[in-house]
């Protein structure tokens, strides 16, 4: 006599669906791990040391790598707080109004007349890790 096991399907979408939130569960855990905060509350955003030459934008920072130096710079213009994407002819450029700014943050062109905020970083060289602090 063969018996035969039956799996619900309230049980089947349970199960699908414990397979299906790992990745996302993961992803979370992840980025929980880059955004850490200090024990002065402030918080710290973590990256690779390794980064690339070059303007990388990230979602609150613009990190400026040039050689043995980082510039770290909010990505909030300082007209009405858009998010700068855009690096071009060596300038920011905001794409709301067209704000630019060097890449020391100074604001070149406005409606903007403030420079963008620059945070402070240290390097975790055992770890090769660059830790940028929001303050
Ligand atoms: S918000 Fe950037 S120029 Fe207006």
């Amino acid at each position: 006599m063969q018996t035969e096991k039956k799996i619900s399907r309230n049980r089947f979408f349970k199960i699908l669906g414990s397979i299906l939130i790992f990745p996302f569960f993961y992803a979370w855990i992840s980025s929980v791990q880059k955004h850490k905060k200090t024990q002065a509350g402030n918080r710290e955003l973590i990256y690779p040391l390794d980064l690339s030459a070059g303007v990388h934008f990230e979602d609150q920072i613009i990190i400026i790598k040039e050689t043995g130096k980082f510039t770290i710079l909010s990505s909030r213009c300082t007209h009405l707080g858009c998010k700068i994407n855009k690096f071009e002819n060596n300038q920011l450029i905001c794409p709301c109004h067209g704000s630019a700014f060097d890449i020391e943050g100074s604001c070149v062109k406005g409606p903007a007349g403030k420079p963008l905020q620059r945070h402070s970083y240290s390097i975790d060289s055992e770890n090769r890790k660059l830790i940028v602090h929001l303050s």
